[in-house]
């Protein structure tokens, strides 16, 4: 698909991605790449790693890859200062690493329900809290009178409830609460844009393929639009929010699931709205004025 978006709309810039390696992390990583940044991309598993990288080096893009786990502070660190020192400064920061499985709360240990805030929350506030002094303006390689974006990766588990979701559902509202408040602190004190993407169900992601199919299916026919998403949509909303287009977004996370979240089952066909809404308003305002029914 095409980008909508200028080919140098990030010209210049640079990207570190955490979750980088595959899914979500990794289409950002290459549209971000497609439109002008340079990329660090940041993971568990070196082979996921490696050949992330060769695939975007196959791309053109300026790219490294570095090991590291979000939940420990010290590869935040490092990850964070190799990235800058490798390319002399820091744009843009993607919170892309996530954990999920489906499980029963009843069933689920608080070890369980841990390892996912400490993945998806505590590990997004660690790596925004170490990029901060290259992210805020006049950091590394900055003006003096601008700073970075960071992105935060959410979902829409938390907007109602969600079966067999405890754990991530918490951890990404925690998630939006730290990018509103960073928002305000550091949108404020550094001139950093914070802001979420919250996916819908998306082809060929880590997190579909979690789901069981069964599960797939009846979220796929709820769906207004009744497709899943594809990783570009996500892409293309990052490109949008790292890029001059999004320069006064700030503190949003923005929806990108085709209105799925919105979606309840139809409770009456719209035949039968038709039929009966009219006689319906007029019995009631008939009754309102004493009128007998019968007379409708
Ligand atoms: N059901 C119930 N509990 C589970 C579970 C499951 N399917 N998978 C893991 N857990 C529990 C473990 O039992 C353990 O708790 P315990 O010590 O009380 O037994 C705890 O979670 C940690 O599991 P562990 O396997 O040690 O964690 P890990 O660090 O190796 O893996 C996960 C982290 C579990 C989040 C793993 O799914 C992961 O690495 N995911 C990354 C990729 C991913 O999920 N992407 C999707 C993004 S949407």
């Amino acid at each position: 698909m095409e980008s909508p978006f200028k080919e140098d709309a990030l010209k210049g810039k640079v990207a570190l991605l955490t979750g980088g390696g595959s899914g979500i992390g990794f289409e950002i990583a290459l549209q971000l790449g497609n439109h002008g940044a340079s990329v660090a991309i940041m993971g568990r598993r070196k082979n996921v790693l490696d050949s992330a990288v060769a695939s975007l080096h196959y791309h053109g893009i300026p790219c490294i890859g570095l090991e590291g786990d979000v939940r420990k502070k010290e590869d935040a660190v490092r990850v964070v200062e190799s990235t800058a020192k490798h390319f002399g400064r820091l744009d843009i920061l993607v919170n892309a690493a996530a954990g999920n499985f489906l499980v029963a709360a009843e069933d689920l240990s608080p070890n369980g329900f841990r390892t996912v805030m400490e993945i998806d929350s505590v590990g997004t506030f660690t790596m925004c809290h170490e990029a901060l002094k290259y992210l805020k303006k006049g950091g590394l390689g900055k003006e003096p009178s601008c700073g970075g974006t960071i992105i935060n990766i959410s979902a829409t588990l938390h907007y109602t409830a969600s079966w067999y979701q405890i754990h991530v559902s918490a951890a990404k509202a925690a998630v939006d609460s730290i990018t509103r408040s960073l928002a305000l602190e550091w949108g404020t004190d550094y001139d950093i844009t914070v802001n979420g993407i919250a996916p819908g169900p998306i082809k060929d992601t880590a997190g579909l393929s979690k789901l069981k199919p069964e599960e797939i299916s009846s979220t796929f026919e709820k769906m207004p639009l009744y497709k899943l998403g594809d990783k570009w949509d996500i892409a293309m909303a990052a490109i949008y929010l790292a890029s001059d287009s999004g320069k006064h977004v700030n503190g949003m996370t923005l929806l990108v699931d085709g209105g799925q979240w919105l979606s309840s089952p139809r409770h009456m066909p719209n035949e039968v709205v038709k039929q009966q809404a009219r006689a319906v308003e007029r019995q009631s305002r008939n009754s309102a004025v004493g009128i007998p029914n019968s007379k409708m």
